[in-house]
């Protein structure tokens, strides 16, 4: 029997090719030999107001990307979260199965709720975590892929679906978190001590954007900051520049890091950081030009409401088994 793997996204316009390497590319090469699904997590998106329209656009965007980026719709079930109602019942129930404690401690509320200050802090955002914890038990997840922010998550997942197996007999398939060994954190060009992140704080020129035109990334690779050891080494500690480049180089074309240093001795930057501007670009040409023949709302439409159909029927499923064992039907 295949895995199942599942993972949500929560729609950003915007994504960088650190969202790329660090998480996209890890479910793309997983997807064929487990049972995937990804979907826009759009209930997620409204734990704080949003503009409508631009939440609407966003949604539609982010399908696009991920579906030019290498999310196959015919390995893959591609769906949107509020496309699927058993996601809200399913988050409430397990909203009811979780002490106060186990949210309040959740590093991501604690520090969203400090941000928050005076002007209060969205319950939304409090119960976020149990809506992730009953998006991944509707679809008897094996894993689940997710960046380093989401582990904590994931394993509230296992706490809370193993407490309720205890309680009402076995319901639950307790899930995995997966998190990539190499390229988990790509990190911003110019500041190599901060991760490479959609608000920038430098113009932009540490971060590169899948959408980017290509002269522009081009030139953000060859002014990357780096040292003046003038050798290819993965090296985090004393090279994290160039460490940062081998990465992204690494990621990009599946090369093992220490066939690249050996390909570089004694060569320099300039060299090596042509070769990595030159696979970032086809890289990004080739998701741009996919980007462009997906972007249109028809084949949206039809590929997240096929989506939507299938995801519904395991759903239902589970959602229908938790029901019984808890006695509402
Ligand atoms: N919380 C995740 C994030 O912020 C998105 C998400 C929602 C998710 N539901 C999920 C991820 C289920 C994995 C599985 O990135």
């Amino acid at each position: 029997m295949k895995k199942v793997m599942l993972t949500g996204v929560r729609p950003s316009g915007n994504l960088t090719l650190g969202n790329y390497l660090g998480a996209i590319k890890n479910f793309v090469d997983k997807q064929k030999q487990c049972k995937s699904y990804i979907f826009i997590a759009d209930l997620h998106a409204i734990t704080s107001p949003k503009d409508p329209q631009k939440l609407k656009e966003s949604v539609q965007n982010c399908i696009a990307m991920y579906l030019a980026c290498g999310v196959d719709p015919n390995k893959t079930i591609v769906f949107k979260q509020s496309d699927v109602l058993e996601h809200g019942t399913m988050g409430f129930i397990m909203t009811f199965q979780t002490k106060f404690g186990e949210l309040n401690r959740m590093t991501q509320f604690k520090c969203k709720s400090q941000v928050a200050g005076k002007q209060g802090v969205d319950t939304g955002l409090f119960v976020y975590p149990t809506l992730m914890v009953g998006d991944i038990l509707l679809y008897n997840t094996n894993v689940v892929p997710v960046g380093k922010d989401q582990q904590q998550h994931v394993e509230l997942t296992r706490d809370l679906a193993e407490r309720f197996n205890k309680r009402y007999g076995n319901t639950f398939v307790l899930p995995d978190v997966y998190i990539a060994p190499v390229g988990n954190k790509i990190l911003n060009l110019q500041n190599p001590l901060e991760k490479m992140n959609k608000s920038d704080s430098g113009d932009n020129k540490g971060t590169i954007f899948l959408m980017e035109d290509l002269n522009s990334a081009r030139k953000k690779i060859m002014s990357a900051k780096t040292d003046s050891l003038n050798k290819v080494k993965f090296d985090e500690e004393n090279q994290p520049g160039i460490s940062n480049l081998i990465s992204i180089l690494a990621k990009i074309t599946d090369e093992a890091i220490q066939s690249i240093e050996k390909r570089y001795e004694g060569k320099g930057y300039g060299e090596f950081k042509k070769e990595v501007a030159d696979k970032v670009c086809e890289l990004l040409n080739k998701i741009q030009t996919n980007f462009n023949k997906f972007n249109d709302p028809d084949i949206l439409d039809g590929i997240v409401k096929d989506g939507a159909k299938k995801a519904t029927k395991t759903a239902k499923q589970t959602l229908q088994k938790s029901m019984r064992v808890l006695g509402l039907c």
